[in-house]
């Protein structure tokens, strides 16, 4: 994993570039997400919707993925793989994760959308879990520290009874998906690198009703939560500035 960059003018107007095409790709197929829909349609579409934007979809053969979207479903944590057997119903909750390269720059943000009548609990997670995100980029600022985020992130979720995924963490990200640092969504006791203008980072806290812990499946991608609990999923891209940090993907 390439270590942390540091991007100059340039590369950040090519990352801003990238982050708002792959928000619009969210905006358009989270409209589609509804009962009957299978996880490969909006698969389909989603890639259909990065390409026509002149973007090649990151996550597709990745270490072998073989979509364009991660489709997780209720206790899916992450790493859905998309079926043409899968269909979406009423009640679920569905984290669609999509990654785009524009010009040469990564942008990954995920979002976890309501299928018609949802429980209040599952509302009250995937809120939580949106909130930790926004509660935790108020520390991702020049001359903080990276973990400033995690705690940030970590306590805000615990206080509130919920549990914080430890095995799956967010990441630097740039010309690569992955980039250093690692970013993790619960407590630290270090304080983590110094964080500097110029950095982009995928913030993602993944967050379950029960406990953090996590199972991953033989076929090397699906994880579900342990304890069978809903589980949400919120990601966006950010570039770190001396003041308040600039979202690149909403
Ligand atoms: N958005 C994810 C991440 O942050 C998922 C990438 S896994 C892939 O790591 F295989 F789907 F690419
Ligand atoms: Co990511």
């Amino acid at each position: 994993m390439p270590g942390v960059t540091i991007k100059s003018q340039r590369e950040i107007e090519l990352m801003r570039d990238a982050g708002k095409l792959l928000r619009d790709v969210h905006l358009r197929l989270g409209e589609e997400i509804a009962a009957g829909i299978s996880t490969l349609e909006i698969d389909r579409l989603g890639e259909e919707l990065i390409r026509k934007t002149g973007s090649i979809p990151s996550f597709l053969n990745y270490e072998g993925y073989p979509a364009s979207v991660c489709v997780s479903i209720n206790d899916e944590v992450v790493h859905g793989i998309p079926k043409a057997d899968r269909i979406i119903k009423d009640g679920d909750i569905v984290s669609l994760d999509i990654g785009l390269i524009h010009n040469g720059f990564q942008s990954d943000a995920a979002r976890t959308h309501a299928v018609g009548q949802v429980s209040e609990e599952a509302l009250a997670l995937m809120k939580v879990t949106e909130e930790s995100f926004f509660e935790g980029i108020k520390y991702a600022k020049a001359g903080n520290h990276l973990h400033d985020i995690s705690n940030a992130i970590g306590y805000y979720c615990i206080e509130r009874g919920y549990g914080v995924v430890h095995d799956l963490v967010g990441h630097g990200i740039g010309r690569d998906m992955h980039e250093a640092p690692q970013i993790p969504n619960f407590p630290q006791k270090r304080k983590g690198i110094l964080l500097c203008a110029g950095m982009t980072l995928a913030i993602e806290p993944m967050i379950n009703i029960g406990t953090g812990d996590v199972i991953f499946h033989d076929d090397g991608w699906g994880c579900t939560t342990a304890d069978g609990s809903l589980s949400a999923h919120y990601e966006n891209t950010i570039l770190v500035t001396d003041g308040k940090p600039e979202v690149l993907t909403l």
